[in-house]
């Protein structure tokens, strides 16, 4: 193309805006596949990534197509130490919520740094913040069972009893008003409390977490692995982290600065 001298106002725009256009053509559709209409970019994630729409293809059009295994999560804790209320409560929960249960699979297990032993066909617990440590732990162990073990279900649950966790917790009333508000029944956490099926569990958490070598709580796997540098990513923003490590399209929740990356990508050359 030759540009010759522009006539007028109107036409210079013109020949500005068609060079631009050329120019933005060349840039985004390396591939000849970016001929094809703009609504089939998204077709496959091959022609997503030749026309650099990968992103916005995530975020749109593959939302609901599971095209990779979840995340695995899983946490160590303990009911009353304050970094893991705070995970819990500030990270794990909101996680749990944005992304929609899609591409996290979080499992807990709250035992923490508490020791056991047998007396009878007993296991007594001692925990690192006391009595009622142990209590939380079991409310939370019971919660599970309850629940059948599904994280939708026992999350919600799980963030009303560790919002109000503190040293002076009156775990009753605790459990009866996050009970009451996410619909899990009081009645079978507190019967699975006194029963040996509650206390067998609680001793299964042990027995996990002494295998997995927790050496300080919050004690955070992420697809099997542990290393104190991930731990503290999930602490620090863990929403980020599990964007990060999931391999599939990533859903809308982990795309936020969708809007400043069209116009980047869209830029008008100059
Ligand atoms: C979720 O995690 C649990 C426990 O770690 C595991 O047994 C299960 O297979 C996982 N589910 C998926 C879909 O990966
Ligand atoms: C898990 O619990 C949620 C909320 O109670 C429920 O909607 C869902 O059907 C349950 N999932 C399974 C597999 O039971
Ligand atoms: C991880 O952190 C703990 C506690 O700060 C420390 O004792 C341990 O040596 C660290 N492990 C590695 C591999 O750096």
């Amino acid at each position: 193309m030759t540009p010759t001298s522009p006539h007028s106002v109107e036409e210079y725009i013109m020949l500005h805006s068609v060079l631009g256009l050329v120019v933005t053509v060349v840039a985004v559709c390396s591939a000849d596949v970016c001929r094809l209409p703009s609504h089939l970019w998204c077709s496959s994630r091959k022609t997503a990534e030749d026309c650099q729409v990968t992103q916005q293809c995530s975020a749109h059009d593959w939302r609901h197509q599971a095209a990779a295994p979840p995340v695995n999560l899983v946490l160590y804790y303990e009911a009353l130490c304050p970094f893991c209320k705070q995970f819990i409560t500030d990270q794990l929960y909101p996680t749990h919520v944005k992304l929609d249960g899609d591409i996290l699979n979080i499992t807990v297990l709250p035992f923490g740094n508490a020791e056991e032993k047998q007396e009878g066909n007993k296991w007594i617990f001692t925990c690192q913040h006391g009595r009622s440590e142990c209590e939380g732990n079991l409310i939370a162990t019971c919660a599970l069972k309850t629940t059948s073990f599904n994280s939708t279900a026992y999350l919600p649950f799980l963030n009303c009893i560790e919002t109000a966790a503190n040293e002076h917790v009156l775990w009753p009333a605790v459990l009866k008003n996050c009970a009451v508000r996410n619909h899990v029944s009081e009645a079978d956490i507190k019967s699975c409390m006194k029963s040996d099926e509650g206390n067998e569990l609680e001793h299964e958490m042990g027995v996990a977490t002494k295998k997995e070598g927790v050496e300080y709580v919050p004690w955070i796997v992420i697809n099997g692995q542990h290393t104190n540098a991930t731990n503290q990513e999930a602490q620090d923003d863990l929403l980020k982290l599990i964007c990060k490590t999931y391999t599939g399209p990533k859903p809308q929740a982990c795309t936020s600065t969708l809007t400043t990356d069209l116009s980047v990508s869209y830029k008008h050359p100059q």
